[in-house]
């Protein structure tokens, strides 16, 4: 096999993303290139990632600079199981040992007390890393192959809409990064849950693409960081993310008051509207005062909400026929959480 050789393929903001197929030849190019400790764009099951050595500082840094991410916010690293997991923590309560049985591989990171051979880079100093097995067979051969965790943020620009398609990375990367695996769009669509212990308590860090309710079940109730006095606060959940370039709204469900319509804001404005469940704010007959509407799922199927809610946020943000956005609140069960997390964090004018 002749894979390009890494130096053919230098970071270039300026050009356009060099996307390839996650065939073998381009799952063989990737792994060449992570060797070489360059950062690649990775598809998983949840979005896709820009992975980089997780072992090498100088592969990191260039996470951090790819993505203009602030330092303080630490990295998830992804491993092909327990063992491999293991062999970077410490300290397993007996309930991080049930979670990875139940949902690993999958959409759940687990934060845990690091070894020394994780660098402090990738935990931004803190003694604790965040470790995922992901699900997605082209991340888990990538890795195998490799033969070491890949550590991997989402693949936006920093504070950015997170990409569920190789074509997303490519608008927010371009060139920057030497190549993006095209596996198609993430099947989960919203980032892993993340869960931590703070003395023994496990602490929801991050509602993701596992239900609270599935971690509830082998956990107990679960309390968030802001909750539990003393504990130090996740680091990384700055309060604006995700978010769009254009004016972001969200109107509670089930609002039907004037102040949530379109015709409250100027009225040559064209609002587009992110919805669930067929909802309309202010009702039905105020439907066709929206330029466009995108429901996430008219059937109510939060699993696909979340599918389509990165992708449906970028399209909006991206049509040249829509001034500013305005986004229902789903239902707070399931992955409803997650996706209105999101939501109340990508909300700006
Ligand atoms: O699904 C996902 O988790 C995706 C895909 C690519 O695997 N990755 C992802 O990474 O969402 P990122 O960088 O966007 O989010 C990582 C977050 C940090 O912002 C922080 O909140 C948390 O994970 N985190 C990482 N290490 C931590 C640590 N040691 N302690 C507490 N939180 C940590
Ligand atoms: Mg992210």
């Amino acid at each position: 096999m002749t894979a390009t050789p890494p130096t053919a393929a230098v970071s270039r903001p300026d050009r356009p993303a060099n996307i390839q197929p996650a065939d073998a030849r381009g799952m063989a190019l990737a792994v060449e290139l992570l060797r070489a400790g360059e950062a690649v764009a990775l598809p998983t099951e949840t979005v896709y990632g820009l992975g980089a050595d997780g072992l090498r500082e100088s592969a990191l840094a260039q996470i951090f600079e790819i993505k203009g991410r602030p330092r303080f916010d630490p990295l998830i690293l992804h491993v092909t199981g327990l063992t491999e997991a293991e062999a970077l923590t410490l300290d397993w309560p007996a309930d991080a040992r049930r979670l990875a049985a139940a949902f690993w591989p999958g959409p759940l990171t687990l934060v845990l007390p690091k070894r020394d051979a994780v660098p402090h880079l990738a935990t931004s100093g803190l003694p604790s890393a965040a470790l995922r097995c992901p699900a997605h067979p082209v991340m888990r051969e990538v890795i195998a192959r490799f033969g070491g965790p890949i550590a991997a943020p989402s693949a936006n620009r920093f504070g950015r809409i997170s990409p569920t398609t190789a074509a997303a990375v490519a608008a927010e990367l371009g060139g920057a990064v030497p190549l993006v695996l095209d596996a198609g769009p993430c099947e989960v669509g919203l980032e892993s849950t993340i869960i931590g212990w703070h003395e023994g308590e496990p602490l929801l860090l991050r509602a993701g693409g596992l239900p609270r309710e599935a971690i509830e079940a082998i956990t107990g109730p679960l309390r968030r960081p802001e909750a539990v006095e003393s504990s130090p606060l996740a680091p990384g959940q700055l309060k604006s993310h995700y978010a769009p370039r254009k004016p972001l709204r969200v109107c509670e469900m089930g609002a039907t008051t004037a102040t949530t319509a379109p015709e409250s804001h100027e009225s040559t404005e064209r609002v587009g509207l992110l919805t669930f469940a067929g909802l309309i704010p202010g009702g039905q007959a105020r439907a066709g005062s929206f330029a466009r509407v995108l429901d996430l799922s008219p059937s109510g199927n939060l699993a696909e909400a979340a599918t389509r809610f990165f992708s449906a946020l970028r399209q909006l943000d991206e049509d040249p026929a829509i001034d500013r956005i305005i986004a229902t609140a789903l239902p707070t069960h399931g992955l409803g959480l997650a996706i209105n997390e999101r939501l109340a964090r990508a909300e700006h004018a």
